[in-house]
């Protein structure tokens, strides 16, 4: 039998770390600076760490453009150049021992597995990659600075939270050099890492959501250095995509980060999925103590385990996951969990909303479920097999309503993953994530919602052909883009990289994507989610119709998994 389960496996489908990676744009270019010393050994930075000299410091900092040398309150910051009007630093945001929350570093350090400033960070643990590429002192990141910013100049912080289904990813993934979307959007771009998979959402002892909480050692250390780069504390901005952007809805239902932040974006999140409950977590909690053999409080064997023990266990964990519980789904069954500590309302439609504040941006690719369903079905399908597949993902009853329905039609259609496809994109992303543009603008904030229609082939997603079509927008073809990182750019995509970059600029300042020159992006309402076309030729309204997302229909008639599940 088919199986649609398969689908989720798509969030799964990130690019491995290894050499095959593309490197970063910037840092190809860094091999010239090898042998050049980085910048003169001077005293100035040992005095400048010396607390009476740092308000001196501070000042002549200021006079002159930050330059690869830093003076932060925790000491000296030597960086790069990027090669593209920036500078490049580096550092350990934080430390941690194994299942135990983090400490926001009290030192500037360089990440682990970086000999200089022009080193780069060792992954966090992750399966499937050469164990020579990560380390669980991981909890590093690394900072874009234009270097035309002066010291205290108050300009925003963008940090970006990569995605990679929880369970894989990097700060140093390709196209996430953040020099070019620094310099053009005047700000500083931070690329952070944080725990994955069972050590950063499995701690034995029941600890819940360790990695949400790197996420606020990193913006708690932001906050701190930031002025010294000539950031403003209080304009860090969050940005992440897929799983990345699933953190940020959990940081946004954490009331004890938002002090931290001041708006949101939030690219292809698989808002499906919903956060996992507490007896979801306890379930998934205990089976992986069974398979690691260490009891709850035995701390003495839980630090003796080797990572790649950690790792198998957790590789055994998503497989069974959903045996032990359906509701944690295939695709990332380790996720944020609503703990009722750290993370109290489920920002979704099977509880009151909360009243929220905070501008936030979402964006989806017209394609999400590309790379799955043409990564899973590799020869065309016939309209037959459309019911069974749906079937064996969405049950017999949401099945049937989805066939009656006029928004996935199989006759006259030549392949049948066509529309499975667009069923895929609907019902894992583009309509919870308008579902969530609804409630959020009918509670008090300011949401914007954006579809592209122009994307630029991520990596791994050349191996599809379904991807490399003209017209096919897939998961993850949106990070180039954003980040300016597109090898070879087409005029379509270079302008739709000067429109993103143009927007985030101004939503970083003033919380909405509007600015001069750009066509008029409208602000969701609770009746209308005015969805923004991004890239293509553009529709006379601009906007991207309804369709199966209108809230009669998914959401209402078919309900979300994170619905059916009551998580
Ligand atoms: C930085 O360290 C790397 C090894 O990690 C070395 O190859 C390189 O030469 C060093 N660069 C400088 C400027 O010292
Ligand atoms: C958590 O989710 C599970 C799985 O769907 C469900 O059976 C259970 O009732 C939920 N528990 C709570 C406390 O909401």
């Amino acid at each position: 039998m088919v199986a649609f389960a398969l689908l989720p496996f798509l969030l799964a489908a990130v690019s491995p770390l290894s050499s095959d990676a593309a490197p970063l744009s910037g840092l190809t270019s860094m091999a010239k600076f090898k042998g050049v010393p980085v910048f003169p050994p001077v005293n100035l930075g040992l005095m400048c760490e010396i607390p009476m000299f740092q308000n001196a410091c501070a000042r002549v900092a200021a006079k002159t453009s930050v330059g690869k040398q830093v003076y932060t309150p925790i000491g000296t910051a030597q960086g790069v150049a990027d090669g593209s009007g920036a500078n490049r630093f580096a550092v350990k945001y934080a430390t941690h021992t194994r299942w135990a929350a983090s400490t926001v570093a009290t030192k500037w350090a360089l990440p682990t597995g970086a000999k200089n400033a022009s080193g780069l960070p060792l992954a966090c643990p992750q399966p499937s990659v050469d164990p020579s590429t990560y380390t669980e002192d991981c909890l590093s990141m690394m900072l874009y600075v234009p270097t035309s910013l002066k010291a205290n100049s108050g300009v925003p912080t963008l940090l970006w939270i990569h995605g990679g289904s929880f369970i894989a990813g990097s700060a140093t993934a390709p196209g996430l050099d953040g020099s070019k979307l620094a310099v053009a959007t005047n700000s500083i771009v931070a690329v952070m890492q944080y725990r994955l998979g069972a050590l950063g959402f499995m701690a034995p002892d029941g600890t819940t959501n360790l990695a949400v909480k790197d996420s606020i050692a990193a913006m708690n250390f932001l906050a701190k250095v930031v002025p010294s780069f000539g950031g403003s504390s209080s304009k860090i901005t969050l940005a992440g995509q897929s799983s990345g952007a699933g953190m940020i809805r959990a940081l946004l239902a954490a009331p004890s980060a938002s002090s931290l932040f001041q708006s949101a974006i939030l690219q292809s999140d698989p808002i499906d999925y919903g956060f996992l409950n507490v007896s979801t977590q306890n379930a998934l909690q205990s089976s992986f103590n069974t398979l690691t053999g260490c009891a709850a409080s035995d701390k003495a064997c839980q630090s003796s385990l080797s990572v790649d023990a950690i790792l198998s266990a957790q590789v055994t964990l998503g497989d069974n996951a959903p045996s032990i519980d359906a509701s944690t789904g295939s695709a990332e069954p380790i996720r944020p969990v609503r703990d009722g500590s750290l993370i109290n309302t489920p920002l979704d439609l099977t509880a009151p909303f909360p009243p929220v504040s905070k501008p936030i941006l979402l964006t989806n690719v017209k394609n999400e479920a590309g790379p799955t369903i043409f990564g899973a079905f590799t020869g065309i399908l016939a309209p037959s097999v459309f019911g069974p597949v749906c079937a064996a993902s969405l049950g017999d009853a949401r099945t049937e309503t989805i066939q009656a329905s006029p928004f996935y039609p199989t006759s006259n259609i030549a392949d049948t993953r066509v529309p499975l496809e667009t069923l895929g994109t609907d019902w894992i992303w583009r309509c919870p994530t308008w579902s969530l543009a609804r409630s959020w603008s009918g509670n008090g904030g300011r949401v914007f919602v954006g579809m592209f229609v122009t994307g630029a082939t991520y990596p791994v997603n050349n191996a599809i052909a379904f991807c490399l079509q003209p017209g096919s927008v897939c998961h993850q073809d949106d990070i180039e883009i954003v980040f300016g990182t597109v090898p070879n750019p087409t005029p379509a995509q270079a302008q739709l990289t000067t429109e993103m970059q143009a927007r985030y600029k101004a939503f970083l300042t003033t919380g909405s994507p509007n600015a001069a020159g750009l066509s008029s992006w409208t602000a969701a309402t609770t009746t209308d989610v005015h969805a923004h076309q991004l890239g293509g030729t553009p529709s006379p309204s601009g906007e991207i119709p309804a369709g199966a997302c209108d809230p009669s229909f998914w959401g209402s008639a078919v309900q979300y998994d994170y619905q059916v599940f009551g998580i």
